[in-house]
């Protein structure tokens, strides 16, 4: 699949068979992953965990449920995470520190796409779990790594047709 072709025929997956990705396929997927770009370079400062885990995800899973208050499937049992997590110079990570681990994120989604697999940018459930000690432990970072976005991939029932991308779905302004 050529770059823009997988460009318009990414989407959000939300429906997943269970089948993760082959070890052949996750090993190029982190090599997209690799290629990003990060903030100053500092690619010491990032970490990948690729979390199949049962045990997490329905740990991430229930606590977005209870933090909630309703009962929520935010990982769409989805077989794999693949979390993204940086050394932050300061307490938190900055707006750059957080860029660059979405940048990572999406050479990951992009990867998937190309390989046929479903992919869904995950930050919501990430955030709450991140207010739970005993859950950020379970993911065994490095110490001083803050977990910050990840993507669920795995094989899925759906179609990936190029999509129709209408103009100026962002609104633009060219200055000449
Ligand atoms: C920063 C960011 C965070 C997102 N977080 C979530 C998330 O937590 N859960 C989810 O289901 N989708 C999440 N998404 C996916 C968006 O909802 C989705 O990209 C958007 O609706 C456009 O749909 P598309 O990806 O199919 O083009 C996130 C996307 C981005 C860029």
């Amino acid at each position: 699949m050529d770059l823009f072709e997988t460009l318009y025929r990414r989407k959000s997956v939300r429906h997943y068979t269970g089948k993760g990705p082959t070890d052949e396929q996750l090993e190029i997927i982190l090599k997209a992953a690799y290629a990003s770009p990060v903030v100053s370079g500092r690619f010491a400062d990032m970490h990948v965990t690729v979390i199949k885990r049962k045990e997490i995800l329905e740990a991430i899973e229930e606590n977005a449920s209870k933090a909630t208050g309703v009962r929520s499937h935010p990982l769409y049992g989805a077989p794999v995470l693949i979390l993204v997590s940086v050394h932050p110079k300061e307490e938190t990570p900055s707006n750059s520190e957080y860029s660059s681990a979405a940048m990572v994120v999406h050479n990951m989604a992009l990867a998937a796409t190309a390989l046929g697999l479903g992919s869904c940018d995950i930050w919501g459930s990430l955030r709450l779990a991140n207010e739970r000690d005993q859950l950020v432990k379970m993911y065994e970072l490095p110490q001083g790594f803050v977990a910050c976005c990840g993507v669920i991939i795995g094989e899925t029932d759906e179609d990936f047709p190029v999509r129709d991308i209408p103009e100026e779905k962002i609104k633009t302004k060219i200055l000449e």
